[in-house]
Parts: C-alpha cells; structure tokens; sequence
C-alpha cells in the first residue's frame, strides 16, 4: 500500500478520464502519485505538477527518475512521466514550455496528502507539535501560518477564519489569538489547537476536532489555495483537447462551489458538457477503508 497517500476515487477517475494508450494526461495534484499510476499502467502519459518538492522527489523516486533543478524548481522527466514543480496556476505555461499537445484529460485531486498531514515538521497538523508552518513550497513561499496569526489584525483573523473555514465561533477564535498572543508569540500547532479549544464549544453533532475549521482556513489562506483554483480551471480549457474530460475532486465546499460555478458557466458559453449533474461521493467502502476520503466530491465536464 502507498504510505505516502491513498488515492480517493481512483477507480471512478480512471473511469471518467477515459484513459486512452499513449495520450498525455494532466495529474495537476500529483501527492504520491496515485492516480498518475493508475494513469500510466493503462499506458498512457501523464504530466505530473506539484507545489511540494516532497512529492516530486517522491514520485520521481519510485519511477527511478533522476531529479533535476531547473529555474529553481524540480524536474524529472521520462517518454511517458514528466515531473514538474509548480503552481497548477501555471497550467498554461508548463504546457507551453514542455510543447505537449493532444492532452486528452486533466485531474485535480485538490487539498493535502497525508503525507504532508503526517510529517510533524510541515506544520499541518493540530495533532502533531510543530513550527505552524503550512506552506505547500517551504522553499518558495515566506508567509506561514504563525506568522498570520501573530500579525494580522483581530478582524481580519476573523474574516480569515470565517471566510476559509467557515467557523461560526470565528470572532471568538481570533479574539483570543489576539489575547493570547500578547502573552507569547504563537509558534506551533499545539499552542494554537489549545487555545482555539479553550473557546470553541464542542456540538455533539460535531464529532471532528474543535481546531479542524481555523486550521483548514489557515492553510487555505497560506497556499492562496482558492485563488489558485479558480486561476488554474480555464487555463484547462485552453490545453485540453476537444473531447477531452477534466475531473476535479475537492474536499470542501468552498472548493466545490468554484468548480460548480466554473462548470455551470461554461456550460452556458457552451464550451463544456456536464457529466456528473450532481457530484460523485466514495462509496461506503471506500470511506470505511480510507477515511480521508469522506468528504471527497468529483465533478467531470467534457470539452467540447
Ligand atoms: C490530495 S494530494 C494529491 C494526492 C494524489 N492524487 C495521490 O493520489 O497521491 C494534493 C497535492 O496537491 C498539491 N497541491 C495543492 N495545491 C496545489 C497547487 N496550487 N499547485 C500544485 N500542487 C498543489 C499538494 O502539495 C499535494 O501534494
């Protein structure tokens, strides 16, 4: 079994993309390189991007490809597997540099891999102690996590809070931030998840950790990850061939209304066909197996 991530949804992404031999494929969240496997055993290409040199060195290990810096940012690249680290905000111009054409699929398997939850160093976990970092690209990002919560101002931790993890003691939340970081500077995951549960009541209804919501706000805020999103989905328009699918999982609902809108529009333009009228959810299965997949939604559209 993979350590480094299980791949949500393989099956259906595979049956969605509808793989065919010797085409090039889009693995826009390559993580540990899941899907892209699945991709390649049914003989076809994949262009895998990452944000994570983790990643990158990852699946290049496992594949035997040699890693090269170029331009800063890490490289491997074989007849069949092209690694490439960057923004997926940078769909466009990777395609462009790498002069791939007839791309017949791209997917995005959005959020983090278990192994960057995982890993205490990264900073993405309330159960791990550790620097509140969260930066998908250690290297070329400078903005962490503790250092939003020790800098911005008590309403606009509570805008942050409430725009990106959609928490409705927000207010309260960053309030005692705010206090407590008068004190001491908040530096690590468990300093934060004590005083965000020191505030936040805990529903019965609500069985997840009372820290889940600032800290998914947090990491979404650190990697601009919506932004990202919604710059990333109409460069796939741009390199997808007609008759190509895109397919898109995403594990909240703020990503899921982007790519919802995103498809509700184009359709409209007509450059787009719905597959999925409504999202795809894993089966129980699946959920009983993998748990992190529980809240996984996969949307498809086809270029037309
Ligand atoms: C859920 S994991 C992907 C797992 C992968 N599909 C697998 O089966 O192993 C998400 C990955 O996307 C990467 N990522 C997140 N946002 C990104 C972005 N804007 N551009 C490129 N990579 C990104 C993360 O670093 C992480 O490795």
């Amino acid at each position: 079994m993979n350590t480094y991530h299980i791949p949500v949804m393989l099956k259906e992404t595979l049956q969605f993309l509808q793989v065919k031999p010797k085409a090039w494929y889009i693995d826009a969240n390559l993580g540990g390189g899941g899907h892209t496997e699945g991709i390649i055993k049914a003989r076809s290409k994949v262009l895998g991007i990452d944000l994570d040199p983790e990643a990158i060195r990852e699946v290049a290990k496992n594949h035997h490809l040699e890693v090269k810096l170029i331009n800063d940012h890490l490289q491997a690249i074989s007849a069949d597997l092209i690694l490439y680290q960057s923004n997926f905000a940078h769909m466009g111009e990777v395609v462009k540099k790498l002069q791939l054409d007839k791309i017949l699929g791209v997917l995005f398997d959005l959020g983090v891999s278990s192994h960057q939850l995982e890993k205490p160093q990264r900073g993405f976990s309330f159960n791990l102690e550790a620097p509140l970092d969260m930066r998908m690209d250690p290297q070329h990002m400078t903005v962490t996590a503790a250092d939003l919560i020790n800098a911005l101002h008590e309403n606009e931790l509570t805008q942050l809070i409430q725009k990106y993890g959609e928490e409705r003691y927000a207010k309260r939340i960053a309030k005692k931030i705010v206090e407590e970081r008068k004190k001491q500077r908040i530096a690590t995951t468990n300093h934060l998840a004590q005083i965000i549960t020191s505030v936040r009541p805990k529903s019965k209804a609500d069985r997840t950790h009372p820290a889940t919501r600032t800290f998914q706000a947090l990491r979404i805020a650190v990697n601009d990850e919506l932004h990202s999103l919604k710059e990333a989905l109409p460069q796939v328009l741009e390199v997808l061939s007609p008759g190509g699918r895109l397919v898109v999982i995403s594990f909240h609902s703020l990503e899921d209304r982007i790519v919802k809108n995103f498809f509700k529009d184009e359709n409209k333009k007509g450059s787009i066909k719905i597959i999925t009228q409504k999202p795809l959810i894993p089966s129980e299965e699946e959920v009983k197996t993998n748990p992190r997949s529980r809240s996984g939604k996969l949307r498809v559209a086809e270029k037309l």
